[in-house]
């Protein structure tokens, strides 16, 4: 039997079935926007996020907290909701708005992911504005990694390929048989880590877009859909290596967002000097 530690990638929530997730770490990527969105609340002052799949459902989560500090926020196809106090515009989310609250998020993609990781045993936010302390938290673990990407509308977006084949490029450097390159003969396979497809293709996107993130944010699908509704300055956002040093986690019962961790301790961007803001 193998005791490599496994990484798996799911291009999509619908391709991360409970039952493969149970007893592993997942990460949830939403890099345009939710996952974004959360940390900058929470780094904002938000005390805890709950992600919520259904309009209706978050309505009246926020009228039953009337007499607390619940605030409604969330988007359907990028565009602000009728009666809601914020979009899902991560600049929207600063201290002035979100210091001592409760955020109530629902968006189009990205909640539903969360919920459907949260069949893993413990459950990440990742982006990437906190990139490496997302890696340092996965390295500390020994649990098998599920990296659960949100996509647009059950279809795989470059963006959130891209931030997972950004986190297995930084877990394998080294350590596993990294993507063959034309005319190089591959080199034995290393160890440490056993990869799914999934983990390979993601890998493979980086290795291919991983010197021009904010560029490619902008090429995808989800950053034309900003762009032409005007939130360009969102897509600079979510390219910003690092900005960030918590850790989002999921919590049960109900299941909401808080902060699990804060603090790096090495930086693990796998490219020196690019990319970076
Ligand atoms: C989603 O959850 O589908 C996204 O975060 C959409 C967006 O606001 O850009």
């Amino acid at each position: 039997m193998s005791t490599l530690r496994r990484i798996e990638v799911h291009l999509l929530p619908q391709l991360a079935s409970a039952e493969r997730l149970r007893g592993g770490i997942a990460v949830v990527i939403d890099v345009l926007r939710a996952t974004t969105t959360v940390i900058h609340a929470l780094a904002s002052g938000c005390t805890a996020v709950y992600p919520v799949v259904d309009v209706e459902e978050a309505r009246r989560l926020v009228q039953d907290n009337r007499a607390k500090k619940f605030l409604l926020a969330g988007e359907r196809q990028g565009k602000p909701l009728a009666g809601f106090d914020l979009g899902n515009s991560p600049l929207e989310h600063a201290p002035l708005v979100c210091q001592g609250a409760t955020l109530v998020l629902t968006t189009t993609n990205g909640t539903l992911a969360m919920h459907r990781a949260a069949a893993a045993e413990r459950v990440l936010i990742g982006a990437f504005v906190n990139f490496s302390a997302v890696c340092e938290q996965v390295l500390r673990d020994s649990r098998p990694i599920h990296f659960v990407c949100a996509g647009t509308d059950g279809e795989i977006t470059l963006e959130d390929t891209l931030l997972a084949g950004a986190f297995v490029e930084a877990l394998c450097q080294g350590v596993c048989q990294p993507p063959p390159k034309r005319g190089k003969k591959t080199a034995p396979a290393l160890s440490r880590f056993s990869l799914n497809d999934g983990a390979r293709l993601a890998w493979d996107c980086f290795e291919q877009h991983g010197m021009v993130i904010e560029e490619s944010l902008r090429l995808s699908k989800g950053g034309e859909n900003l762009l032409e509704l005007g939130y360009g300055k969102d897509i600079t956002a979510a390219a910003q290596i690092d900005r960030f040093m918590l850790v989002p986690e999921v919590r049960r019962d109900p299941i909401r967002i808080e902060i699990g961790a804060i603090g790096m301790v090495r930086r693990r961007w796998p490219i020196p000097h690019a990319s970076e803001d």
